[in-house]
């Protein structure tokens, strides 16, 4: 839990509820990542050598991932809980160390971790599977300057991503750095104004932010489990922010300012449709054992699929603990379908690795 993104007070909360969540039935060991990128390792278990207490237990005195990897090892771990968001964590690159490693670990592999944080990519594969997503474009990696030429850039814009817009960094999450643009003109302002310089900070990856045609209609999300390797879609949840003119950080982290209806109220076929949709698009990407679509129903009726989340929060009022919860699936059998998933890809990826070395 933890990490080095901007979600790490998000992956904080996650992880805590997580390791509250496992602790009666497994010795659990609270590891949080340090905004630094090193790591926190307690010695001891949970009620045995750490308190249940989550102030006392992410005070470990840090250690560079190679060590605390081989301390954790030492200590005979089976498999690691990710409950880290965004990048360093949800982008394939913490899935690829315990991988090389050996170490079994939950939630999404290399691959889609990798694919689905990044939202540009993740566009290209929605719209080549046929899956509607809004309009986009990435923002250049250079401030073009003066409002004059941002205007003309702008314009020029317009006719690929019609506006109304909105701005938001490629691969973060948490509604991080979401603006959002009525017009060009409210645009080209804010760019002049120094919204430019942050957006156009140079190379390619995490720095890049996405301009996309803004959406109307209402925003659902709809988290897919898969049970026994079998996908599951769950209940489609609708999102109205009370206060905030869309779902910000705010509306999603302040108790009360979003109202989250699930099961979201929409007709028997709307909900078919949405979790054939979540569910297609959970296995465009192979997101096993979870994932949650954030998308759309426009107002002209149609579905559109704004992100893919790999690692979706876990905390006791999140989104997909409460749709899990809506199905008949409780928090415990939901981190423990979680659980098995990792281990089960690990006994896979040993088995076919033990027949390689036999031939
Ligand atoms: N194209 C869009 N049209 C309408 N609303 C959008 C659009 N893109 C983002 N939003 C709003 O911003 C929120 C965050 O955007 P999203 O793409 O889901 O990124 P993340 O959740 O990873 O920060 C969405 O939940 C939605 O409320
Ligand atoms: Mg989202």
């Amino acid at each position: 839990m933890g990490g080095t993104s901007a979600e790490r007070e998000v992956s904080k909360a996650t992880g805590v509820n997580v390791c509250r969540g496992l602790a009666g039935r497994h010795t659990v060991k609270p590891v949080e990542i340090l905004a630094d990128g090193r790591w926190c390792v307690p010695d001891g278990f949970l009620g045995s050598g750490i308190s249940q207490d989550p102030e006392a237990w992410l005070g470990a005195a840090p250690l560079d991932p190679l060590r605390a990897l081989a301390a954790l090892r030492d200590a005979g771990i089976q498999v690691v809980f990710n409950a880290l968001h965004g990048p360093g964590g949800e982008d394939g690159s913490f899935q690829g160390f315990l991988r090389h490693a050996g170490v079994a670990f939950t939630g999404p592999d290399v691959t889609a971790a990798a694919v689905t944080m990044d939202k540009w990519l993740a566009k290209q594969v929605l719209r080549a599977s046929g899956v509607a997503t809004p309009s986009a474009r990435l923002l250049p990696g250079r401030d073009p300057g003066s409002e004059l030429s941002w205007r003309e850039i702008a314009a020029s814009w317009q006719r690929e991503v019609p506006a109304p817009w909105v701005v938001k960094p490629n691969a973060l999450g948490s509604s991080v750095g979401v603006e959002m643009f009525d017009g060009i003109e409210a645009f080209v302002c804010r760019a002049a104004a120094g919204g430019g310089s942050v957006w156009c900070r140079g190379g390619p990856g995490a720095g890049h932010f996405l301009l996309e045609s803004r959406v109307r209609g209402r925003e659902l999300t709809c988290g897919v489990l898969e049970l026994d390797g079998e996908p599951k879609a769950l209940p489609p949840i609708e999102i109205r922010p009370r206060e905030s003119a869309f779902f910000d950080y705010h509306a999603k982290y302040t108790p009360g300012a979003t109202e989250e209806i699930c099961p979201a109220p929409l007709t028997r076929d709307e909900t078919r449709a949405v979790q054939e949709l979540a569910q297609r698009v959970h296995g465009i990407f192979g997101c096993g054992p979870l994932s949650r679509t954030d998308l759309f129903l426009e107002t002209g009726g149609g579905l559109t699929v704004l992100e893919v989340n790999t690692l979706p929060g876990m905390t006791a009022t999140s989104l997909i603990p409460q749709a899990a919860a809506k199905a008949g699936i409780p928090m415990d059998e939901l981190l423990e379908e979680i659980l098995r998933h990792g281990l089960r890809r690990q006994e896979s990826r040993q088995s076919t690795v033990d027949s390689r070395q036999l031939e």
